[in-house]
């Protein structure tokens, strides 16, 4: 057990401090795939690294702890982690996502979990009473992405825990977004926790990785066997550089999400802009939810520019910002999610759900803001017919 408390600490002494060997204050990169046995029928603390290495082992034990969960679990990328999830389930069983998720997670169900004859329904999961009448004998689990990718529409995930507990099934919480420095979705009496490590936790777009966290042994246990059943683990030199990623995630979020309110601003003001979706404006959707559950409305922003504005040329005029998939490192990146991040999702269900043709999202970096503010605004006036 820890002696600190703070989350500030954790993400840097959290977990498995050091090398007990050689007390380097980094855990070493324990790049083998294999450890040598004392003899035959022992059971070995460590015997082969798709079901345990201690670089992994330490970077599991630190995500567990900041998420405050029981068991973490690293993969070799968010949608690993959300396929050893899905693993759970059965065929007949059929789960309720959120009406905005990562494209990805949509596709994984529509495309290969279907095959096993696993159901999804895509719901709005920020009206509770609704979506506990969706509820049906067959639905095994809610998965929510609160603030969801992209149009940023909070869920209230205390509620959607409690209809799950109250019907026997799980609520599983994609928090890539808001990572634990901002929210802790175990905590609200979320089941599972999964996320894209990629984005925040690693920081620095140098590392695709996953990571899903549990606090139930019994979802621990299945969660372990998955895992190192279908082996779609985290390597040790992956897991060492998301180690050293998270020890800066507090100064790093601080300073993204400084900038993001600045840029929201900022966009809101401007002629150009037609709407901007950030939930750290008190008159967004789910503002009251979002302080509640969250520490603020962290650094994403989407918005839409007025028709006279063309968008393929604002990317284009972009200079600091990069068009690039993916969000949460320390550069700042746009994207247009109907044909990048969400292009995965039918036309005709991108329009149901508000994912348009001209929706732009920002992923705010730390760099200085003005001269992010200063790059979108020339771009916006490049962009104008
Ligand atoms: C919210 C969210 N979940 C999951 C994923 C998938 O993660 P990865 O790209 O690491 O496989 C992403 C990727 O963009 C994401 O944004």
């Amino acid at each position: 057990m820890s002696d600190y408390k703070r989350i500030e600490s954790a993400l840097i002494h959290g977990g498995i401090y050091g090398d007990e060997y050689t007390k380097a204050v980094n855990v070493p990169i324990y790049q083998t795939s294999t450890y040598e046995q004392s003899g035959i029928g022992e059971e070995p603390r460590w015997e082969y690294s798709r079901t345990g290495n201690p670089t992994r082992a330490a970077l599991e034990a630190l995500i567990a702890e900041l998420e405050h969960g029981k068991s973490g679990f690293a993969f070799a990328s968010g949608m690993a982690a959300i396929t050893a999830v899905l693993s759970l389930f059965h065929t007949g069983d059929r789960i309720l996502i959120s009406s905005n998720v990562y494209g990805g997670t949509f596709r994984v169900l529509d495309k290969v979990f279907n095959h096993f004859g696993i159901s999804y329904s895509i719901e709005d999961t920020t009206d509770i009473k609704e979506l506990e009448k969706k509820i049906t004998d067959d639905v095994k689990a809610i998965l929510v992405e609160s603030p969801a990718n992209p149009l940023l529409t909070v869920t209230d995930l205390e509620a959607v825990a409690g209809i799950a507990t109250q019907h026997g099934i799980l609520s599983i919480v994609d928090n890539t977004f808001m990572t634990p420095y901002l929210q802790r979705p175990l905590e609200l009496g979320a089941d599972i926790v999964i996320h894209s490590a990629t984005k925040y936790l690693g920081g620095h777009s140098d590392v695709v990785a996953g990571l899903v966290v549990v606090k139930d042994e019994q979802l621990a246990r299945q969660l372990a066997f998955i895992q190192n059943s279908t082996g779609g683990v985290l390597g040790p030199f992956d897991s060492f550089l998301l180690i050293r990623g998270i020890k800066t995630l507090g100064v790093r979020l601080d300073r993204h999400v400084g900038n993001a309110e600045r840029a929201a601003e900022f966009l809101r003001e401007h002629k150009a802009v037609k709407k901007v979706y950030y939930p750290g404006f008190p008159d967004a959707q789910g503002y009251e939810i979002n302080q509640r559950q969250a520490k603020n409305g962290g650094a994403m922003i989407s918005f839409e520019l007025y028709e006279n504005y063309d968008i393929k040329k604002f990317f284009q005029s972009l200079k600091l910002v990069a068009l690039a998939e993916s969000l949460g490192g320390v550069e700042s990146l746009v994207c247009h999610p109907a044909s990048m991040t969400h292009a995965s999702i039918p036309y005709e269900v991108r329009q149901k759900v508000g994912i348009t043709d001209g929706l732009i999202r920002l992923s705010i970096g730390i760099e200085n803001i003005d001269d992010i503010l200063e790059d979108i605004a020339q771009a916006i006036a490049e962009s104008e017919e």
